[in-house]
């Protein structure tokens, strides 16, 4: 059993990491999750807190925190942490090393040496865009773990690399991961 910490940004495919949560759950996990206020308005925390039975948050601000400061809390005990999706713009931030968001600051407070799953998920022209290619080297240069997004139809209706990877995918990533880590 490991605490891991899934943060969500806002794409489409931010429901693949609903499936995700559940998943993780059901292998025993104590699965915290944090969405950014965008992730939020395509998906409702408290369906993740549904499937995993653990509370998930969007801010550390106002009535519904946690504690005292969530991002520290957050951060504290965590055995590994999953980025899925990871859209172009928290991609940006996360390479800027900003803390504007409680999924930003809870990740900036993670301990060196937990390992870190990224999964980018974007329209194939997005992640080719040399600018999100440019920040994705400097979190795989930050020691960053990557499940590469996958090929095939975009909601957008283009075809081409940048489909969230399947949580089925993400699940075998992780279980690896952390039997690396016993
Ligand atoms: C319905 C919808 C789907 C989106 N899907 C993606 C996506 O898959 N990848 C991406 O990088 N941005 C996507 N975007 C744009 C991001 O949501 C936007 O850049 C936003 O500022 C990201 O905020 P966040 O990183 O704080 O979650 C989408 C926007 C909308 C409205």
């Amino acid at each position: 059993m490991a605490n891991i910490l899934l943060c969500c940004s806002a794409s489409v495919s931010v429901y693949k990491a609903c499936d995700l949560a559940s998943k993780l759950s059901q292998e025993g996990h104590q699965v915290r999750t944090v969405l950014t206020e965008n992730a939020a308005r395509l998906v409702s925390p408290q369906l993740f807190q549904a499937v995993t039975g653990e509370p998930a948050q969007v801010s550390e601000w106002g009535e519904r925190r946690e504690g005292a400061m969530d991002h520290i809390n957050l951060s504290r005990a965590v055995d590994l942490v999953v980025v899925a999706p990871c859209s172009a713009d928290l991609a940006a931030r996360l390479a800027q090393g900003m803390a504007n968001d409680l999924v930003t600051t809870a990740l900036l407070a993670v301990p060196s040496g937990i390992p870190r799953i990224l999964c980018p998920a974007m329209n194939p022209h997005m992640l080719g865009n040399p600018a999100v290619q440019r920040n994705l080297e400097v979190l795989r240069g930050d020691g960053w773990s990557f499940v590469e997004a996958e090929e095939g139809h975009m909601a957008c209706g283009d075809h081409g690399t940048g489909r969230l990877a399947e949580p089925l995918t993400i699940l075998d990533v992780v279980k690896r991961t952390l039997d690396q880590r016993a």
